[in-house]
Formats: structure tokens, sequence, C-alpha cells
């Protein structure tokens, strides 16, 4: 049985009852799929115990439309916990997370500008500052992250190193469909059509030989496109389709 907290306050007084036993922890904003999991297992399979927090942090969202269409599945994301056998689910309120509304929060200055934060302001600000306060709440050993969203890792990985914070970031592989689209929330909400022309992202961003090549072999395709760009050893890429934004690297 996954234990839920929705309360803060009663996780903290849980937390010192799991001790020096090691806790993977693997934040998430819900809608959960297949790549999700993969970090919950490798969290099960490298600690005695691995918390999920599920939270949709509206700080992060520079788009209220986007958050207002942000899918939520609480009850096939309580089943797919239960049924790989995550002990701990974490998902509060959000003036519990809170409670400053918001006035303090981290901010990076130099990569969290370019790529998803040119496209995206304030973006970046509102992840670093969500996940500061889940791991100081979660006291974890280890937290997953996934490759696909590599500026993410990139920056969760300077904060932790900047601020001394003892967990370990641990990054993980980013899953794809069969296809080679990976795996995203987002993917749910892509019509029939344009879930036939999505897994064209990635082969282009492999294939293409410059990322001018690359821009303009995807809009040939029906992609609108915000950036790509070839940065710290990748191509990575935001692509939109309809009103569904996809990011990937490769
Ligand atoms: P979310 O998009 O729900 O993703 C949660 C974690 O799952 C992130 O570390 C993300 O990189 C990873 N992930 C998503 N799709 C993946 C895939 N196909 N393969 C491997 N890993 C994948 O990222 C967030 O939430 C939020 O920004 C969060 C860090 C929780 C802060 O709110």
């Amino acid at each position: 049985m996954t234990k839920i907290f929705q309360s803060v306050q009663e996780w903290i007084e849980f937390r010192k009852s799991i001790g020096g036993k090691t806790l993977g922890f693997v934040p998430t904003m819900g809608a959960l799929h297949e790549g999700h999991l993969t970090l919950m297992r490798r969290s099960m399979a490298e600690n005695d115990c691995t918390a999920v927090s599920i939270f949709v942090n509206p700080t992060q969202f520079n788009d209220p439309n986007d958050l207002t269409h942000y899918p939520r599945t609480p009850k096939e994301d309580l089943e797919l916990l239960e049924s790989i056998g995550v002990q701990y689910l974490i998902s509060p309120e959000i003036t519990d997370l809170y409670p400053d509304d918001y006035r303090y929060q981290v901010s990076e200055k130099v990569e969290s500008n370019v790529l998803c934060g040119a496209h995206r302001p304030g973006h970046f600000d509102g992840v670093l500052t969500i996940v500061l306060k889940l791991l100081n709440l979660t006291q974890a050993s280890h937290a997953y992250f996934g490759e696909k969203d590599f500026q993410q890792l990139r920056l969760i990985e300077g904060m932790a190193k900047a601020f001394f914070i003892p967990t370990k970031i641990v990054a993980c592989p980013t899953l794809r469909e069969q296809d080679g689209l990976a795996m995203s929330s987002r993917n749910r909400r892509l019509t029939p059509e344009h879930r036939e022309i999505a897994p064209g992202f990635q082969k282009t961003l492999k294939g293409a030989s410059t990322t001018e090549d690359a821009i303009r072999k995807l809009k040939e395709q029906g992609f609108e496109v915000d950036y790509i760009e070839d940065r710290w050893g990748r191509r990575l890429g935001a692509v939109r389709l309809g009103q569904v934004r996809l990011i990937d690297n490769v």
C-alpha cells in the first residue's frame, strides 16, 4: 500500500521514523507514464524506500492556459504507484508548499535564460524553487531526474552543488515510445494527426546536419519551432503541435 501524505507537516513528522535508512525521491507533476516509472523503479532498486511527489507546480507555468490544461489523472497515478510498490506519495496543497506565497525564490542567472528559459520567462526559477523545497522536505539520499528535461536536470545539478545540498542528484536516460517519441505527460493531449507527426521531432533532431537544416525540416513536417540549438554536447529543441509543446534532446 502506498502511504499518502497530503500535508507537509504530516510528512515532516513521519520522516523522522525513516531515520538512517536510505530514501530515494522522485518529484513529478503526475499524469504518470512509463518514463516516470523507470525513475521510480531505479530509486526502489537503489534505496531502502522511495517517496514520489505529485504536485502541479503553478510557479513554473508562465502560461496560465498551459497550467489549466495540464493533464491531471490522480486515480490512475495512485494505481500505478501501488502497482510498482512505491511506499510514499507526497501530494500537498499549494498553500502548504508556498506558505510564503512565493515571496522567496531561487533564481539562476545564466543557463535558465537560454533555450526553454528564453521562451518561458520565470519557468526555471519556479522549477528550482519547488525542487529546493521538496529536497529540504524529503531529506532524500538520492533524487532522480530525467534527461528528457536536460536543461532542468543541469540547473538542478548546479543548484545542488551551489547550495551544498547533500542529496545525490541522479540522471536517468529518456524513455521513448516504439516510434522514438519521448514519453511525456503532454503526449496525451496530442490529436491523432499530431501524434502521427510527433516522432519526426526526434528523428529530425538526430538526422539533420545543422540546426538550420533541422528547423527547416521540422517546419516542412508541420511543427512550429520554438528553438533548436546545439549546446552541452547535445542537440536540444522545443516544438509545438497545435496547443501542445514538446521538448527533446539527442
Ligand atoms: P514531470 O514533467 O512530471 O517529470 C518528472 C520527472 O520525470 C522529471 O525528472 C522528468 O525529466 C522525468 N521524465 C519525464 N518524461 C521522461 C521520459 N520520457 N524519460 C525519462 N524521464 C522522464 O519535470 C517535472 O515534472 C517538474 O518540472 C518537477 C521536476 C517535478 C518540478 O515541478
